[in-house]
């Protein structure tokens, strides 16, 4: 599967498109533990993603919150279920529960799927609404 960032995700929002990019980074290197087929490797990369996954949208619900957006809580509830299903691999793989491999490709699938269709929708409304506002926008931390 060839995981990359591609400009098409990028929302306009320079501190939010350089964290997209890492994520995606993130998700590109879970992908390639999980076509080595190293467990091991497989839980690290999920435990990695889920760090910088957290991070980064506290850092996007900080931007929201400062700026007073309309959907946020909407927003936060998806964020929340992409850090649940991460939590449960992570969870399964560090108890040795029996994963399949092909388990882990449906799980890589769905969260690089999940992650592309929420930037191209969710997180491209956050820009065009803030944007629309015209005023400066309130940002929110960076991360390393
Ligand atoms: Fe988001």
């Amino acid at each position: 599967m060839d995981i990359q960032w591609s400009d098409e995700l990028a929302i306009g929002i320079g501190i939010i498109d350089d964290q997209h990019r890492k994520l995606i980074e993130r998700i590109a290197s879970f992908s390639r533990a999980v076509d080595s087929g190293d467990m091991r490797k497989v839980e690290e990369t999920v435990n990695y993603l889920v760090g910088y996954a957290i991070q980064h949208f506290g850092a996007e619900e900080l931007i929201m919150i400062r700026n007073c957006y309309d959907q946020f809580k909407e927003h936060r509830d998806e964020h929340s279920w992409f850090i649940k299903q991460v939590f449960d691999a992570h969870t399964s793989l560090v108890k040795k529960e029996s994963f399949t491999q092909r388990q882990v490709e449906e799980l890589r699938d769905m969260l690089y799927e999940w992650t592309v269709d929420h930037i191209m929708v969710k997180d491209k409304r956050i820009a065009q609404t803030l944007n629309s506002f015209g005023g400066p926008l309130r940002q929110g931390a960076g991360l390393s």
